[in-house]
C-alpha cells in the first residue's frame, strides 16, 4: 500500500523523507520499490485489530546491503529486527520481585535504543532462588501484570522481551552490590536459607547450603514451569533459563559443586539431568512458535571443573529438547578462578560450540565496540551478540552502531530530527491511528 510522502514527513517531522512515493507492508514483510536513482526500502509492522502498529520507511542508498550485525535473525516465529540483545543485568530494585518504573525506564531506554532483544535480569521462580531481597521475581501470579507493562512498551519500539528465569541456589540471600556486604545475610539482615545440590559452601562468609532433597528438586522443576507460563501470559516472547555464573543450574552442571551420589550427581549424565528435565518441562509450556534460550558458563575455568568439552556434549543434548540458542558466558561458580577477561574472551567458546554442534549460539563479555560486534556475526562466531555494561554506558548503542556502520537503522519517530538523514522511524502507536485512517 502506498502511503503519500506528506502524511509521513507530516507524522516525522520537517524533514523530507522521500522524494517520491514509500511504500508499507504488513507484518513485518519487507518490500522494496525504486524511486528516482536510489533504492528505497519500507517495512512495517501492522496488527490490524490491535494496539499497535509499528512502520518503517528506509532508504538503501545504491542498492548498499545491510550489515550482518543488523541482519534480522528468525527463531521459531519470532524475528528479531537485529542480533544485538541487551544481556541480562540484576537491577536490585524490586520490591516483593514486582517489577517497577525502574525497571519500564531501564528495559525500555534500551528498547527505544534499537536493541533487537531486551533481556530481563535473573527473574527469581521462587523467593528463595533471589540472588538479593531486591530482585525481580516470577512466583506468583500478581508478578504478570508490572512484567506485561514492560513487554508492551518494548513491542512498541519493535523490539523483542525476553526474560530470564533463575535460581540463585547457594548463592541466594546477600545484600545488593552497593550495600557494601559480602556474603550471605544473617537472619537478622534479612537473609533466608539456602539450598544447592550439596553442602558445600560457596566462599568464605556464605551460609552452608542444605542439599536438596528430591522432592526439593522436582519443586524447582515446577517452580520453572510456572514461571515460564506466566512469563508467556505476561506477553515475553523469549524465555532463557539461567544455567550459568553458579547458580543453582550451574551448581548442578559442575563436578565441584555438585556432590551428590544420586541420579543427580557424579556422572555427567547426573549432573546435566536437573537442567535437561527442566529444559523439556519448560518447553511443554513453553509455546511452540516461541523460542527458548539456555544461559550457561561455558567454562568454570578450574582443572576438575565444568569445562568445554562438556558444554559441547550437553549443546547437543539441549538443542534436541529444544533449545534454540545456547547464551554462552563464562566462570561465576568459584569465587577465585583465574579468568582471562579482555575484549571478546568468552566468544571462541560460543564460536566452538555452534561449529560443533551446529546449535545457534549468542556471546557476551568485554564487547563495546560495532565493528567487532559485526564481525563476530560476520564470521559466524555467534547468532546473537549480548552486551551487558556497554549499554548500561550507552542504552542508545545499537543506533550509535548502525550509524558508524552505515546501516539505516529505525529510530524512534520522537527523535527523529535527531537522526541521520534519511533514518527510517518507528511511528508511535498515536501516529498510526491518524495513518490507519489516512490509509483507509
Ligand atoms: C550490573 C550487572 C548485573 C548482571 N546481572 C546478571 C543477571 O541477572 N543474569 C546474568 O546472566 N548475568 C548477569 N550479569 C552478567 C552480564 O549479563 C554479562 O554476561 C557480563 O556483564 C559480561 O558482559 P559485558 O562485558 O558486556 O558487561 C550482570 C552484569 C552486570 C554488570
Amino acid at each position: 500500500m502506498q502511503i503519500p510522502t506528506g502524511i509521513l514527513a507530516d507524522r516525522l517531522g520537517p524533514r523530507k523523507l522521500l522524494s517520491g512515493g514509500a511504500f508499507i507492508a504488513t507484518v513485518g514483510s519487507i518490500v522494496f520499490a525504486t524511486a528516482h536513482s536510489e533504492i528505497v526500502a519500507g517495512f512495517g509492522r501492522l496488527l490490524v485489530g490491535g494496539s499497535v502498529a509499528v512502520a518503517f520507511v528506509g532508504m538503501l542508498k545504491g542498492g548498499q546491503i545491510m550489515t550482518h550485525l543488523f541482519e534480522p535473525l528468525s527463531l521459531r516465529g519470532v524475528t528479531l529486527p537485529n542480533r544485538i540483545a541487551v544481556s541480562p543485568m540484576c537491577q536490585y530494585s524490586s520490591d516483593n520481585g514486582f517489577a517497577n518504573d525502574w525497571h519500564l525506564v531501564h528495559l525500555g531506554s534500551r528498547a527505544a535504543g534499537g536493541a533487537g532483544l531486551v533481556l530481563t535480569e535473573a527473574t527469581a521462580v521462587t523467593p528463595q532462588g533471589r540472588i538479593s531481597s531486591r530482585d525481580l521475581g516470577i512466583w506468583s501470579d500478581s508478578h504478570i501484570e508490572p512484567l506485561s507493562r514492560i513487554v508492551r512498551f518494548i513491542d512498541q519500539q519493535g523490539s523483542v522481551a525476553g526474560i530470564q528465569l533463575a535460581h540463585a541456589g547457594r548463592k541466594a540471600s546477600v545484600a545488593p552490590p552497593w550495600a557494601n556486604r559480602a556474603g550471605s545475610l544473617a537472619d537478622s539482615e534479612g537473609g533466608w536459607p539456602i539450598v544447592a545440590p550439596a553442602s558445600v559452601v560457596f566462599d568464605d562468609g556464605y551460609a552452608l547450603p542444605e542439599a536438596l532433597s528430591i522432592e526439593g528438586i522436582d519443586n524447582i522443576v515446577e517452580a520453572f514451569v510456572q514461571g515460564a507460563r506466566r512469563a508467556c501470559l505476561a506477553g515475553f516472547r523469549i524465555a532463557e533459563i539461567h544455567a550459568a555464573h553458579g547458580y543453582l543450574l550451574h551448581q548442578f552442571l559442575s563436578p565441584l559443586s555438585n556432590q551428590r551420589s544420586d541420579r543427580y550427581g557424579g556422572t555427567f549424565e547426573n549432573r546435566t539431568r536437573l537442567l535437561r528435565d527442566i529444559v523439556s518441562a519448560v518447553r511443554g509450556v513453553w509455546p511452540e512458535h516461541l523460542p527458548l534460550f539456555v544461559r550457561i558458563s561455558a567454562t568454570d575455568w578450574s582443572d576438575g571443573g565444568w569445562d568445554l568439552e562438556q558444554s559441547l556434549a550437553l549443546a547437543s543434548q539441549l538443542q534436541l529438547l529444544g533449545t534454540d540458542l545456547l547464551d554462552c558466558s563464562s566462570g561465576g561458580n568459584l569465587p577465585h578462578a583465574v579468568i582471562p577477561v579482555g575484549t571478546g574472551y568468552q566468544t571462541a567458546f560460543a564460536e566452538r560450540i555452534r561449529r560443533e554442534t551446529g546449535i545457534k549460539t549468542g556471546t557476551v563479555g568485554v564487547i563495546s565496540a560495532p565493528a567487532q560486534a559485526d564481525h563476530i556475526i560476520r564470521s559466524g562466531q555467534a547468532d546473537l551478540v549480548l552486551l551487558g555494561r556497554e549499554l548500561l554506558r550507552d542504552p542508545y548503542w545499537p543506533l550509535r552502531a548502525a550509524r558508524e556502520l552505515g546501516h539505516p537503522a529505525p529510530w524512534p519517530a520522537q527523535y527523529v530530527r535527531a537522526a541521520p538523514a534519511h533514518s527510517p522511524a518507528h511511528l508511535p502507536e498515536t501516529a498510526y491511528c491518524i495513518l490507519g485512517r489516512q490509509m483507509g
